[in-house]
C-alpha cells in the first residue's frame, strides 16, 4: 500500500486520538503506526539514535494505534529508570524471558512485586561483596592467562564466540570454583538461542512454541547449579573464594534452590555483554596503536607483580579502555519499560502497556556533551573524566540507571579489566580488519559479527 494511503487511513481512524499528542515530534504513522521502522534492516538502537538526532529527546511512536515513546532525554530517562520507576515494569522482556528464568530471577522480577526483596538478598548486593570481588582478580587472571597461552601463535579465530566461552569459564570459576563442563555450556547456548528467538519473534509470543526438549535442557541447566550447591553444603571448603562458598559461609540459611538459580542466572545476564565489550575494546585498540601501547605497558607492569585488586585499581589505562569501549560500543543498548497503569509522561497521556524505549546509543555519542564523540579516546576518562560522567549518569549508562541498574556491574568491571590487562600483557591481538564490524543482536545484547583475530606473543 502506498505510504500516503497508509497515512491517510491512520488519520482517518485515529486522527482524533492523535490530537492529544500534537506536542510531540515523531515519524508519520501509517496504518501499522510507526512500528515498521523497527521491522526493517536497521537495528532497533540505531532507529532510537536516529530519532534522537531527528526529533530530539522525546519521540512519539505508534505501535499500531497505541502511542509510545522513544526517550533520548536524560531527565525523562532518569524519571522512568529511577525517580518514577514504580510506575513502570519491563513489560515485553518479562514475557520473552519468562520460560527461561525462575521465580528467583532478579532480572525479570516485577518492580511492584518481589524485585526489592530479591535485590536485597542477592549475593552481589551484600556488604561483603566488594571484599569478595577483590579475591577474584587472582583466579580470573590465572584463567585468562591459560586461555591466552593456549591461543598464542594459533589459528585466526572468530573473537566473539571464543571470548564468550572464555567469559563463561571465568564466571564458572568465580561462581562455583570450577571450569564448567562443555555440556553445561552447550545447554546454556541452546537455551540462549531459544531466548533469542523469542526476543526476535515478529508474532505475539503466545504463538511461539517452545522447542521440543525445552524442559529437559532447562532442568539439566539448573540441575548443574543445584548440584554445585548440594556439593558445597556436603563438603564445605573453608578457604574457597568462589561466590557460592563465600555466600554459604556468610549467609548459611540462604535457601539452596534460590541460591543455585540466582548464581546460574548470572551466566545469561553477564556472559554475552561482558564478552561483547572485550571484542569491542580489542577491535578499537587495533585501530588506535597509541592507546594499545599505553595499555600494553601498563598491563605488563600489572602482570609482573601479585594480581591484587589494589594493583588492578592502579592500572588507569586499563580502566579507561574498558570505560571508553562501554561508551562507544555499549553491549546493551536498549531498555524497555511499560506503564503499569494509564499515566502521564513527557506531557502526554500514555496507556498501561504502552511501549517506552530507552537507548544509550545516542547519548553516549551526543556531540553537545562529548568532544569528538565518535573517536575512541580512553584518555577522556583521565583528569576528572570518571567523576564528570560516572557510570549510571545522564550521558553514560552502559549498565542502566537508578536502583535497578545492573547487579553485576562491579563484577563485570573487575572481570573485563583483569581480562584485558592479562591479554594485553601476554599477547598482541591482531584483528584482521579495522573496518567497523557488523553488529548483530543476540539474546538482547549486541553481538559483534566476523571480528577475526589471532593472538601473537609479545
Ligand atoms: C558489560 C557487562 C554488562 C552490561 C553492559 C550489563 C548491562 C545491564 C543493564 C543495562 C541492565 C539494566 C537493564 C534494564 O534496566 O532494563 C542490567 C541488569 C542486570 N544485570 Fe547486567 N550487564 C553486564 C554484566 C552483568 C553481569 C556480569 C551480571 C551478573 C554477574 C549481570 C547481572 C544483571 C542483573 C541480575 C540485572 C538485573 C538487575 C535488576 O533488575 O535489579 N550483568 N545489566
Amino acid at each position: 500500500m502506498p505510504d500516503f494511503v497508509s497515512r491517510f487511513l491512520f488519520n482517518l481512524f485515529f486522527g482524533t486520538k492523535r490530537q492529544a499528542f500534537a506536542s510531540l515530534p515523531g515519524p508519520q504513522p501509517g496504518i501499522l503506526g510507526t512500528a515498521g521502522d523497527f521491522l526493517g534492516p536497521q537495528q532497533p538502537w540505531n532507529v532510537c539514535a536516529r530519532y534522537g538526532r531527528e526529533y530530539g529527546g522525546v519521540t512519539l511512536i505508534w505501535m499500531g494505534s497505541t502511542p509510545g515513546l522513544v526517550l533520548n532525554d536524560p531527565t525523562l530517562i532518569e524519571q522512568v529508570l529511577d525517580s518514577r520507576r514504580m510506575e513502570f515494569e519491563k513489560g515485553s522482556v518479562q514475557q520473552v524471558l519468562g520460560p527461561l528464568r525462575t521465580e528467583h530471577s532478579l532480572f525479570i522480577a516485577l518492580q511492584n512485586g518481589d524485585w526489592a526483596a530479591l535485590r536485597r538478598r542477592d549475593p552481589l548486593a551484600q556488604p561483603w561483596t566488594p571484599d569478595w570481588l577483590a579475591t577474584q582478580v587472582a583466579p580470573m587472571q590465572q584463567a585468562v592467562a591459560r586461555f591466552v597461552d593456549a591461543h598464542l601463535g594459533g589459528a585466526v579465530v572468530d573473537l566473539a564466540p571464543v571470548l564468550r566461552r572464555l567469559t563463561f569459564d571465568v564466571f564458572g570459576i568465580a561462581l562455583f570454583g570450577e571450569t564448567p563442563p562443555d555440556s553445561f555450556y552447550e545447554d546454556f547456548m541452546w537455551l540462549s538461542h531459544v531466548g533469542d528467538g523469542r526476543f526476535k519473534a515478529k508474532i505475539p509470543l503466545k504463538f511461539v512454541p517452545l522447542p521440543k526438549g525445552f524442559e529437559t535442557v532447562r532442568n539439566r541447566f539448573f540441575k548443574y547449579c543445584t548440584d554445585r550447591v548440594d556439593a558445597a553444603r556436603r563438603s564445605p571448603k573453608p578457604d574457597a573464594v568462589d561466590l557460592l562458598s563465600r555466600t554459604l559461609r556468610e549467609v548459611p540459611d540462604f535457601p539452596d534452590e534460590a541460591l543455585a538459580h540466582t548464581l546460574s542466572l548470572y551466566f545469561p545476564s553477564g556472559v554475552f555483554s561482558s564478552s561483547t565489550n572485550l571484542v569491542g575494546a580489542l577491535h578499537q585498540l587495533q585501530m588506535h596503536p597509541g592507546a594499545e601501547a599505553h595499555l600494553a605497558s601498563e598491563s605488563f607492569e600489572f602482570s609482573g607483580g601479585p594480581p591484587t585488586f589494589k594493583r588492578l585499581d592502579e592500572a588507569r589505562w586499563v580502566e579507561a579502555v574498558v570505560l571508553e569501549s562501554l561508551r562507544l560500543l555499549p553491549p546493551v543498548r536498549l531498555f524497555m519499560r511499560t506503564p503499569v497503569k494509564d499515566m502521564e509522561l513527557a506531557g502526554v497521556p500514555l496507556p498501561a502497556g504502552a511501549t517506552i524505549m530507552i537507548s544509550n546509543q545516542h547519548l553516549h555519542r551526543d556531540p553537545a556533551h562529548w568532544p569528538h564523540p565518535d573517536t575512541f579516546d580512553p584518555a577522556r576518562w583521565f583528569d576528572g573524566g570518571v567523576e564528570r560522567d560516572p557510570i549510571g549518569s545522564g550521558h553514560f549508562f552502559p549498565f542502566g540507571r537508578g536502583p535497578r541498574m545492573c547487579m553485576g556491574a562491579e563484577f563485570a568491571m573487575v572481570y573485563m579489566r583483569t581480562a584485558l590487562a592479562t591479554i594485553a600483557a601476554r599477547a598482541k591481538v591482531h584483528v584482521e580488519s579495522a573496518d567497523p564490524y557488523k553488529e548483530g543482536f543476540f539474546h538482547g545484547v549486541v553481538l559483534p559479527e566476523g571480528v577475526h583475530a589471532k593472538f601473537v606473543r609479545r
